[in-house]
């Protein structure tokens, strides 16, 4: 196995770094265009195999696409990160044209890899990945979902002093101040979340994992590293071992949940095609209407970036909701 991972910046590097010590790969190629840094990084994580006892070799290359040749797995997290006062979506002009030259260059060489998108703004840079492309939607797809769900969870086990593993949760929507914690669908070891938390303890942790790519921004002055990282990497894990593992990822809909063109977090089952099934829920009628909400705000992005014009393709311009 071989994957790329596309951008040596702080979520890159630490995407590489837990894929490289769980050894899920032979081979982790890092691209960026900065020369040096790239290199650096690189191997500064393979002089750490000797360390952490691991096998994966690690190589970075500044620009030249050829290394990356018959990757099977492509990680795309170039782009520009938020500053603090930022929104995602403030990125959508810069990061397009980035991830549109970065995947038309990846699929040059790798034609047959599955993409893992993680530039933000991300459900809209999963649509441009998608239309640059030009694969099917099934092997180009974002990780957002489970960044997200990692800190509702972390959220729940440290309110409960419970440890995460034991929390068990789904989220959908998209990757914004709309994303949709599902506690209908939260346990804890199989026990509903309700019987542990009430309403206004379950709110306030709702509400503080929707901020919470804000929250760290306004700590760090930039956006957050490890678990979005940690959480691309286990996508690809689950890629490469075809573990059918569950996740929420940030898919292309065509009729689930009555809703079409349009890229939006769901719940899925990942395996070795990439998205082997989209799973639908049987929301009730308050969460289907949040989720609704989501896609009606995710469309709105989407249409700026079928305004730029940068691509042929478009999806139809007609409101999902
Ligand atoms: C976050 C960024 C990576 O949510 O979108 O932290």
């Amino acid at each position: 196995m071989k994957i790329t991972v596309v951008g040596a910046g702080n979520v890159g590097t630490a995407c590489a770094t837990e894929m490289a010590e769980k050894e899920i790969a032979e081979e982790i190629i890092i691209l960026d265009v900065k020369e040096g840094v790239t290199q650096g990084k690189a191997l500064d994580i393979w002089q750490a195999s000797a360390i952490q006892s691991f096998d994966t070799r690690v190589e970075g290359v500044s620009k030249d696409y050829s290394a990356t040749k018959d990757s099977d797995v492509v990680v795309i997290t170039a782009g520009l990160p938020r500053k603090p006062g930022m929104s995602r979506d403030d990125l959508i002009h810069t990061n397009a044209i980035i991830v549109k030259e970065v995947t038309e260059n990846v699929v040059k060489y790798s034609p047959d890899a599955i993409l893992v998108i993680v530039s933000n703004p991300l459900d809209v840079m999963t649509y441009a990945a998608f239309l640059a492309s030009g694969k099917e939607s099934s092997k180009v797809f974002g990780m957002a979902g489970l960044l997200d769900t990692a800190r509702y969870k972390s959220f729940i086990a440290k309110e409960l002093n419970i440890s995460p593993k034991s929390i068990h949760a789904i989220l959908m929507g998209g990757h914004g101040d709309s994303m949709v914690p599902l506690p209908r669908y939260t346990t804890v070891a199989g026990i509903p979340v309700t019987e542990f938390l009430s309403d206004d303890k379950l709110n306030v942790i709702i509400d503080r994992t929707k901020k919470g790519g804000t929250e760290l921004v306004n700590l760090m002055g930039t956006s957050a590293w490890y678990a979005p990282g940690a959480a691309a990497a286990q996508m690809v894990e689950a890629i490469v071992k075809n573990s059918r593992r569950v996740f929420p990822v940030c898919a292309a809909l065509n009729g689930e949940y009555g809703l079409k063109d349009l890229h939006l977090g769901v719940p899925v089952v990942l395996g070795k095609n990439g998205i082997e099934k989209i799973i639908e829920l049987k929301l009730n009628e308050a969460e289907l209407k949040l989720v609704l909400n989501s896609a009606k705000q995710v469309k709105e992005l989407m249409k700026i970036l079928d305004d730029m014009n940068i691509f042929k393709k478009k999806y139809g311009s007609v409101n999902p909701v």
